[in-house]
Protein backbone atom coordinates (compact mmCIF):
# COMPACT_ATOMS: atom_id res chain seq x y z
CA UNK A 1 0.00 0.00 0.00
CA UNK A 2 0.87 3.77 -0.63
CA UNK A 3 0.59 5.92 2.26
CA UNK A 4 0.07 9.67 0.82
CA UNK A 5 -0.02 13.04 3.38
CA UNK A 6 -1.92 16.10 1.36
CA UNK A 7 -1.48 19.38 3.37
CA UNK A 8 -4.82 20.23 4.58
CA UNK A 9 -6.64 23.55 3.16
CA UNK A 10 -6.23 25.54 0.00
CA UNK A 11 -2.92 24.45 -1.30
CA UNK A 12 -3.66 20.66 -0.55
CA UNK A 13 -7.40 20.84 -2.29
CA UNK A 14 -5.06 21.76 -5.25
CA UNK A 15 -2.55 19.57 -4.79
CA UNK A 16 -5.40 16.99 -4.26
CA UNK A 17 -7.07 17.78 -7.98
CA UNK A 18 -3.68 17.00 -9.53
CA UNK A 19 -4.06 13.66 -8.20
CA UNK A 20 -7.64 13.21 -8.89
CA UNK A 21 -6.98 14.06 -12.44
CA UNK A 22 -3.86 11.62 -12.52
CA UNK A 23 -6.11 9.01 -11.34
CA UNK A 24 -5.89 9.08 -7.96
CA UNK A 25 -9.15 9.72 -5.89
CA UNK A 26 -10.56 8.86 -2.75
CA UNK A 27 -13.80 9.33 -2.46
CA UNK A 28 -14.97 11.95 -0.14
CA UNK A 29 -11.80 13.71 0.13
CA UNK A 30 -13.01 17.08 -0.59
CA UNK A 31 -16.15 16.68 1.12
CA UNK A 32 -16.14 18.85 3.85
CA UNK A 33 -16.32 16.56 6.62
CA UNK A 34 -13.68 16.51 9.69
CA UNK A 35 -12.65 12.70 8.44
CA UNK A 36 -8.91 13.07 7.64
CA UNK A 37 -8.15 9.33 6.16
CA UNK A 38 -9.21 8.11 2.93
CA UNK A 39 -8.52 4.66 1.46
CA UNK A 40 -9.14 3.90 -2.42
CA UNK A 41 -8.52 -0.12 -2.33
CA UNK A 42 -8.73 -0.13 -5.96
CA UNK A 43 -5.42 1.32 -6.11
CA UNK A 44 -4.01 0.11 -2.59
CA UNK A 45 -3.42 3.61 -2.11
CA UNK A 46 -4.55 5.77 1.30
CA UNK A 47 -4.36 9.36 1.61
CA UNK A 48 -4.73 11.48 4.47
CA UNK A 49 -5.40 15.41 5.51
CA UNK A 50 -2.09 16.54 7.69
CA UNK A 51 -1.32 20.24 9.01
CA UNK A 52 0.78 21.76 6.24
CA UNK A 53 4.07 22.15 8.52
CA UNK A 54 3.82 18.37 9.39
CA UNK A 55 3.61 16.97 6.28
CA UNK A 56 7.60 16.24 6.07
CA UNK A 57 7.34 14.87 9.16
CA UNK A 58 5.05 12.06 8.37
CA UNK A 59 7.41 11.39 5.11
CA UNK A 60 10.49 11.74 7.00
CA UNK A 61 9.44 9.12 9.43
CA UNK A 62 7.57 6.71 6.84
CA UNK A 63 4.35 6.88 7.76
CA UNK A 64 3.22 8.63 4.32
CA UNK A 65 5.69 7.33 1.59
CA UNK A 66 5.33 10.24 -0.37
CA UNK A 67 3.91 13.53 0.04
CA UNK A 68 3.07 17.23 -0.83
CA UNK A 69 4.54 19.82 0.82
CA UNK A 70 5.64 23.49 0.14
CA UNK A 71 8.44 24.33 -0.75
CA UNK A 72 8.31 27.58 2.34
CA UNK A 73 8.06 24.53 4.83
CA UNK A 74 10.74 22.18 3.05
CA UNK A 75 12.98 25.23 3.46
CA UNK A 76 12.01 25.40 6.91
CA UNK A 77 12.46 22.34 8.37
CA UNK A 78 15.41 20.69 6.00
CA UNK A 79 13.67 16.95 6.14
CA UNK A 80 15.28 13.90 4.97
CA UNK A 81 13.62 13.28 2.05
CA UNK A 82 13.86 12.79 -1.41
CA UNK A 83 11.80 16.21 -3.20
CA UNK A 84 10.78 14.69 -6.77
CA UNK A 85 8.56 16.99 -8.57
CA UNK A 86 7.68 21.12 -8.63
CA UNK A 87 3.72 20.19 -8.76
CA UNK A 88 3.82 24.36 -9.47
CA UNK A 89 0.31 24.49 -7.53
CA UNK A 90 0.27 27.71 -4.84
CA UNK A 91 3.24 29.44 -6.63
CA UNK A 92 4.05 31.94 -4.52
CA UNK A 93 7.45 33.99 -3.14
CA UNK A 94 9.09 34.41 0.26
CA UNK A 95 9.87 37.58 0.91
CA UNK A 96 11.71 40.04 3.07
CA UNK A 97 9.20 43.25 3.63
CA UNK A 98 8.78 46.35 5.78
CA UNK A 99 6.92 49.58 5.87
CA UNK A 100 6.93 51.74 3.10
CA UNK A 101 8.48 54.59 5.07
CA UNK A 102 11.36 51.79 6.41
CA UNK A 103 15.28 53.25 6.14
CA UNK A 104 17.69 50.89 7.01
CA UNK A 105 19.87 51.19 9.68
CA UNK A 106 23.07 48.95 10.07
CA UNK A 107 23.95 50.51 12.85
CA UNK A 108 21.43 48.58 14.82
CA UNK A 109 20.26 44.49 15.44
CA UNK A 110 17.22 44.01 12.26
CA UNK A 111 14.16 43.21 14.14
CA UNK A 112 12.55 40.39 11.80
CA UNK A 113 9.20 39.14 12.23
CA UNK A 114 8.42 35.47 10.32
CA UNK A 115 6.58 32.19 10.92
CA UNK A 116 9.92 30.64 9.38
CA UNK A 117 13.01 31.50 11.51
CA UNK A 118 15.11 29.20 9.77
CA UNK A 119 14.80 30.91 6.64
CA UNK A 120 15.25 33.86 7.70
CA UNK A 121 18.65 33.29 10.02
CA UNK A 122 19.90 31.34 6.82
CA UNK A 123 18.96 34.80 4.62
CA UNK A 124 20.66 36.98 7.15
CA UNK A 125 24.12 35.11 8.34
CA UNK A 126 24.77 34.88 4.51
CA UNK A 127 24.09 38.58 4.46
CA UNK A 128 26.46 39.14 7.52
CA UNK A 129 23.66 40.89 9.48
CA UNK A 130 22.75 40.74 12.77
CA UNK A 131 19.18 39.90 13.84
CA UNK A 132 16.74 39.25 16.39
CA UNK A 133 13.86 36.91 15.50
CA UNK A 134 10.35 37.39 16.40
CA UNK A 135 8.66 33.89 15.77
CA UNK A 136 4.79 34.84 15.16
CA UNK A 137 1.74 32.54 13.73
CA UNK A 138 0.57 34.20 10.88
CA UNK A 139 -0.80 37.90 10.23
CA UNK A 140 3.18 38.96 10.21
CA UNK A 141 1.93 42.14 8.32
CA UNK A 142 1.12 43.44 11.98
CA UNK A 143 4.30 43.28 13.01
CA UNK A 144 6.05 46.28 11.17
CA UNK A 145 2.45 47.89 11.71
CA UNK A 146 2.76 48.00 15.00
CA UNK A 147 6.36 48.41 16.05
CA UNK A 148 6.80 44.87 16.99
CA UNK A 149 9.61 44.44 14.19
CA UNK A 150 11.51 46.16 11.82
CA UNK A 151 10.83 43.87 9.31
CA UNK A 152 8.90 40.96 8.39
CA UNK A 153 9.89 37.63 6.10
CA UNK A 154 6.89 36.16 4.99
CA UNK A 155 5.17 34.25 1.79
CA UNK A 156 4.20 36.94 -0.91
CA UNK A 157 1.52 35.81 -3.80
CA UNK A 158 -0.85 38.71 -5.15
CA UNK A 159 0.96 41.24 -2.64
CA UNK A 160 -2.22 42.58 -1.33
CA UNK A 161 -1.62 42.13 2.19
CA UNK A 162 1.05 44.38 1.76
CA UNK A 163 -0.22 46.89 -0.32
CA UNK A 164 -3.19 46.85 2.00
CA UNK A 165 -0.92 47.51 5.02
CA UNK A 166 1.05 50.31 3.30
CA UNK A 167 4.31 47.56 3.48
CA UNK A 168 6.47 47.12 0.20
CA UNK A 169 9.11 44.42 -0.67
CA UNK A 170 12.54 44.70 -0.13
CA UNK A 171 13.80 41.52 -1.67
CA UNK A 172 12.45 38.11 -2.53
CA UNK A 173 15.01 35.23 -1.27
CA UNK A 174 13.22 32.37 -2.88
CA UNK A 175 10.34 31.09 -5.00
CA UNK A 176 7.48 28.89 -3.25
CA UNK A 177 5.26 25.94 -4.48
CA UNK A 178 4.28 22.39 -3.44
CA UNK A 179 6.91 20.06 -3.97
CA UNK A 180 6.18 15.92 -4.14
CA UNK A 181 8.61 14.57 -1.92
CA UNK A 182 9.23 10.65 -1.08
CA UNK A 183 9.78 9.06 2.01
CA UNK A 184 13.97 7.26 1.25
CA UNK A 185 13.61 3.61 2.29
CA UNK A 186 9.79 4.07 0.35
CA UNK A 187 11.57 5.33 -2.64
CA UNK A 188 13.78 2.20 -2.46
CA UNK A 189 11.28 -0.30 -2.23
CA UNK A 190 8.45 1.20 -4.04
CA UNK A 191 10.13 3.03 -6.60
CA UNK A 192 8.36 1.98 -9.35
CA UNK A 193 5.21 2.96 -8.18
CA UNK A 194 6.42 6.35 -6.45
CA UNK A 195 7.83 6.68 -10.32
CA UNK A 196 4.25 6.27 -12.21
CA UNK A 197 2.76 8.69 -9.81
CA UNK A 198 5.14 11.14 -10.37
CA UNK A 199 5.01 10.62 -14.51
CA UNK A 200 1.71 11.09 -14.37
CA UNK A 201 1.68 13.86 -12.04
CA UNK A 202 3.32 15.87 -14.29
CA UNK A 203 1.60 14.68 -17.46
C1 LIG B 1 -0.35 34.40 3.60
C2 LIG B 1 0.90 35.21 3.90
C3 LIG B 1 0.43 36.62 3.67
C4 LIG B 1 -0.59 36.47 2.57
C5 LIG B 1 0.01 36.88 1.26
O1 LIG B 1 -1.14 34.39 4.72
O2 LIG B 1 1.37 34.98 5.21
O3 LIG B 1 -0.14 37.15 4.84
O4 LIG B 1 -0.97 35.09 2.51
O5 LIG B 1 -0.93 36.81 0.21
P1 LIG B 1 -1.14 38.02 -0.79
O6 LIG B 1 0.20 38.49 -1.25
O7 LIG B 1 -1.94 37.42 -1.92
O8 LIG B 1 -1.89 39.09 -0.07
P2 LIG B 1 -2.42 33.44 4.86
O9 LIG B 1 -3.57 34.00 4.10
O10 LIG B 1 -2.03 32.06 4.51
O11 LIG B 1 -2.75 33.58 6.41
P3 LIG B 1 -1.79 33.81 7.68
O12 LIG B 1 -1.50 35.28 7.76
O13 LIG B 1 -2.62 33.34 8.82
O14 LIG B 1 -0.52 33.00 7.50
Amino acid sequence: MINIALPKGRLGEKVYKLFAAAGYEFAGMLDNSRRLVFENKELDMRCFWVKPFDVPVYVERGTADIGAAGKDILMERSPDVYELLDLKAGACRMAVAARNDFREDTEKILRVATEFPNIARSYYSGLGREIDIITLRGSLELAPVLGLSDVIVDIVETGTTLRENNLSVLTYIADLSARLIANKAAYKFKGEVIDEIMRRLER
